[in-house]
């Protein structure tokens, strides 16, 4: 799946959400960034072309620290 990573926090610009064609993309307005629910993204890229920070990539193409949000990502659909 793609994954919402670091520089959405304090942005949350949406402009993914407006794309996304399974309504995957969720936040609360208290949490920092926005999330993608892993078990429902089809892996389209469009959210990824929306951003205008680029914080969105597919899981396979993170690196380093970055990794982190793979499981920051997941947990907010596990709570
Ligand atoms: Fe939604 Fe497509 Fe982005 Fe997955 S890659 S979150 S399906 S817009
Ligand atoms: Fe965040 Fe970019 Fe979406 S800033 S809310 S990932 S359009």
């Amino acid at each position: 799946p793609y994954v919402i990573t670091e520089p959405c926090i304090g942005v949350k610009d949406a402009s993914c959400v407006d794309v996304c064609p399974v309504d995957c993309i969720h936040t609360t307005d208290d949490a920092p960034q926005y999330y993608i629910n892993p078990d429902q993204c089809i892996d389209c890229a469009a959210c990824e072309l929306a951003c205008p920070v680029s914080a969105i990539a597919h899981d396979a193409s993170l690196e380093g620290d970055m990794r982190r949000y793979i499981e920051i990502n997941a947990n907010f659909y596990r709570s």
